[in-house]
């Protein structure tokens, strides 16, 4: 059995998270539902924290909030003592809305706005994190209109990319994202932002790719973002006070996946950092992560309900449930693959092989292919597992399907965290110029 955090089986074979027997939360809040295993958030957040605080260096989690951002997600995150990441104005809206201390804001992004960064300018977040020439010329001039100097990080591509389970050592420079170290753009990047005087450069920031395995690309990375802080030093008299090395760290989305415990990565990577500074007589750089799905992406759940099928004789039996890419779109996009369970009949034995399709007007709308599960019928109820990350955060409202609600669980208690669309929300925005209405036609 595949389970996560709090969840379990009852009595009555039905599948509980947080202690709430999940028939209920279909009844009470409908499906498709998005459940959130509060709990299991926490002791993420917490094992990141605890690993930090065990290498003795300083540091900052900062929760990559595009993973999984609603305000009840940023409280707490707030609660929990981590920062926070945004790339857009609307990310950053969430978590002022939801009261998140402006001053461990994170604002990421290639293509920041100069509406977007006087936002964040207005709000005084406590880091920007520079992403190319442009950027740096921009945001210098906007901190100077508001007669403030900002703290920023410069993001560079270092010149290792994971691909999960290895490593490419040249690969990342065509990326769009960051200053090419192994170019040279680094270091005029960090030439020119030292002679900006609206801007205070705080150190470096690297991201080497997501659903990272291991922790030999986080060493690499290291190697080489220590090996620049020691250049920078002696060519142009800056010491980093801080180095990012982003977010990546994997989950177990299925049975194969083999990710290592947080502690592991937290610890090469702050293990890394003390033998290569050490090395070069350099003081010890406060260390920012920023893991994303990590730490929301086993705790997420969704359930749907089971409605039509579909058996093709020897060649495959779908069966349809009341979502599909509108909130999942990762099996389409990336082929990722997803366990689940019917969590009406948790313990009854599986029975036959069926492909988990949605309902958008398109083929390529499947959660899952080839599932072993007992018979489905009509109004049964499917778990998929560790649909915490980047599904609310990349659901639509293709063919104008409503976003689900999004419930958090937490001992016996559900609690609302994002209420499900209504029709009329799929029409909120929507207007008839004048010349269409029936009016202008009967002219
Ligand atoms: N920091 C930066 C600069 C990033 O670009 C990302 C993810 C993260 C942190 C967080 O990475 P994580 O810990 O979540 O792996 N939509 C894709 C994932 C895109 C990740 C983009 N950047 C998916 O559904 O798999």
């Amino acid at each position: 059995m595949f389970l996560h955090g709090t969840s379990s089986i009852n009595e009555q074979g039905h599948l509980t998270i947080g202690g709430c027997d999940v028939t209920n939360l279909a009844q009470e809040f409908g499906t498709p539902l998005y459940i959130v295993d509060e709990a299991l958030v926490r002791q993420r957040a917490g094992e990141y924290v605890k690993a930090f605080q065990a290498s003795g260096l300083k540091f900052q989690v900062a929760y990559a909030s595009k993973a999984f951002s609603v305000m009840a997600m940023c409280v707490i995150a707030e609660q929990e003592g981590l920062s926070l990441d945004v790339v857009s104005d609307g990310e950053l809206y969430t978590a002022l809305q939801a009261g998140f201390p402006a001053e461990r804001i994170h604002f990421h992004g290639n293509n920041k706005t100069p509406d977007e960064i006087n936002m964040a300018l207005d709000a005084n977040i406590g880091c920007f994190v520079v992403d190319n020439f442009v950027e740096l010329d921009l945001l210098n001039a906007l901190a100077a209109a508001q007669g403030k100097k900002v703290n920023i990080l410069l993001r560079i591509t270092p010149g290792v990319e994971a691909h999960t389970h290895d490593y490419i050592s040249t690969g990342q420079q065509d990326s769009k994202f960051g200053f090419d170290l192994g170019n040279g753009a680094a270091k005029q990047a960090i030439a020119k932002a030292l002679t900006l005087s609206n801007l205070e450069v705080l150190g470096v920031h690297s991201h080497i790719g997501s659903q990272i395995f291991e922790v030999e690309g986080f060493r690499m990375a290291v190697d080489k973002v220590a090996g620049f802080a020691v250049d920078i030093r002696s060519e142009l008299g800056l010491t980093f006070k801080v180095i990012n090395l982003g977010g990546g760290f994997g989950i177990r989305y299925v049975e194969g996946d083999t990710p290592l415990p947080i502690s592991e990565y937290v610890g090469a990577i702050t293990n890394a950092i003390i033998t290569n500074f050490k090395a070069a007589d350099f003081p010890l750089p406060e260390i920012w992560v920023e893991p994303g799905r990590s730490m929301v992406g086993d705790a997420g759940t969704t359930l749907y309900t089971v409605g039509t099928n579909k058996n093709i004789p020897g060649v495959r039996k779908y069966i349809a449930v009341d979502g599909g890419m509108t909130d999942n779109p990762r099996p389409a996009l990336y082929q990722s693959r997803y366990e689940a369970l019917l969590a009406n009949r948790a313990n009854d034995p599986a029975e036959e092989t069926v492909s988990v399709a949605g309902k958008c007007c398109e083929s390529g709308d499947m959660l899952i292919w080839d599932l072993e599960l007992p018979k489905a019928e009509s109004g049964d109820l499917l778990a998929v597992f560790c649909t915490g990350a980047y599904n609310y955060a990349m659901a639509s409202n293709y063919n104008r399907i409503r976003r689900p609600a999004v419930v958090f669980v937490k001992d016996g208690s559900a609690d609302l965290a994002v209420k499900r669309e209504s029709l009329h929300n799929i029409v909120e925005n929507d207007v008839i110029p004048a010349r269409l209405a029936k009016s202008a036609l009967a002219k």
